[in-house]
């Protein structure tokens, strides 16, 4: 089955707990939807199994509105475009079902997509955009990883996370002090106001481009545990400093091998993917770095940082102009395409 470049890409994103639909005409994103699960917020994380149900529930009117809002009809499309991978089963078999009953009822190609992939060319939704080759980072809530990208489709993975992604890392550590989920972005806004010397937590580095989350983890919840048995309000006391004190010790972990790739790799431009991209102390960091090393940094749109279906039509657009296609498959929870090699 080929695919006329000039009709719109459907694109739909169902990997974690967004359900999220795009419309896009010739690299050109026409229109897009994103619903967010409110469910996991009670239970302080993302359970799988509602995820997985919400998704199902969303899904019709999510791709309904994103088609409305591009003001057209099902048949006007060219192709489906659907996040394989990686992502919750439960989550990723709603999205790839759907996708593969609509490509097979409207007879038009369907393509997986891989996810973290999308979150770095993210970053071509804007303008200006970067130019390959360059240095990827990507910080989210489910991975952590550095990737050296020659190609839209030829990535190769230099490090990742030995166990907590650093945006688990944040939700975990504000949960420690009775921040709801995800609690991040509330982190991030406390650190404003408080002192990033007043409390100090272990660097972990890791040999490589590894990085390793769950030290820092446990080390903060001792720290709040060990102090709350003198003092019952010592998180409320301490709330700024101790969010401006972790988040500078997470920053700088991940700045240690952001410099570390650069030096080795001798790329000049360094792009930014996932969630965590909207931290501030993450962004003067990375800015002063980049300014240091005389590079070109780029970040995506704000509400493009966290999951999109945007992202998606964007890398099934890269996917039809370089030709990788993809037409019979099923998701993959750990998604390691031939795409993304170790190397
Ligand atoms: O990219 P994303 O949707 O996650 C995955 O695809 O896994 O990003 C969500 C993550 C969450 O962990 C959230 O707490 C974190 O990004 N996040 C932040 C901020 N905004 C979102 N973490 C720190 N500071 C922020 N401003
Ligand atoms: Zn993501």
């Amino acid at each position: 089955m080929s695919h006329h470049l000039s009709k719109p890409i459907l694109a739909i994103e169902s990997s974690c707990d967004e359900m999220a639909a795009a419309v896009m005409t010739e690299g050109r994103l026409v229109s897009e939807v994103v619903a967010s699960q409110a469910i996991h917020t009670e239970y302080g994380g993302v359970v799988p199994e509602f995820a997985a149900r919400a998704h199902q529930v969303q899904i019709i009117p999510v791709v309904n509105q994103a088609l409305q809002k591009a003001k057209i009809q099902p048949k006007d499309l060219g192709s489906i475009a659907v996040t394989q991978g990686p992502g919750l089963l439960g989550s990723l078999l709603v999205g790839n079902s759907f996708a593969k009953g609509m490509s097979l009822g409207l007879n038009i190609p369907l393509l997986g997509i891989h996810h973290l992939q999308a979150h770095l060319l993210a970053n071509f939704l804007e303008k200006p955009h970067p130019t390959f080759p360059f240095l990827g980072l990507i910080i989210s809530g489910g991975h952590t990883q550095l990737i050296r990208a020659e190609r839209a489709y030829q990535l190769y993975l230099l490090g990742s996370t030995e166990d907590d992604a650093v945006g688990e890392a944040f939700d975990k550590i504000a949960k420690t002090m009775g921040i709801p989920y995800p609690g991040g972005k509330q982190l991030d806004d406390y650190a404003l106001q408080g002192h990033a010397e007043r409390f100090s937590f272990p660097v972990t580095v890791m040999p490589g481009y590894q990085f390793s989350f769950s030290g820092i983890k446990t080390a903060f919840r001792y720290l709040i545990e060990k102090e709350s048995k003198e003092n019952s309000n010592f998180v409320t006391d301490h709330l700024y400093d101790l969010c401006a004190s972790v988040q500078a010790t997470l920053v700088k972990m991940i700045i240690i091998k952001v410099e570390k790739a650069l030096i080795d790799t001798k790329l000049s431009t360094l792009v930014i993917g996932g969630g965590v991209g909207n931290n501030r102390a993450i962004r003067v960091a990375l800015r002063k770095l980049a300014k240091q090393y005389n590079i070109k940094l780029f970040f995506p749109a704000h509400h493009h940082t966290t999951d999109n279906a945007a992202m998606i039509a964007m890398t099934a657009h890269f996917a039809w102009q370089q030709g990788h296609t993809a037409f019979d498959f099923g998701p993959m929870p750990r998604m390691e395409l031939p795409l993304i090699t170790s190397k």
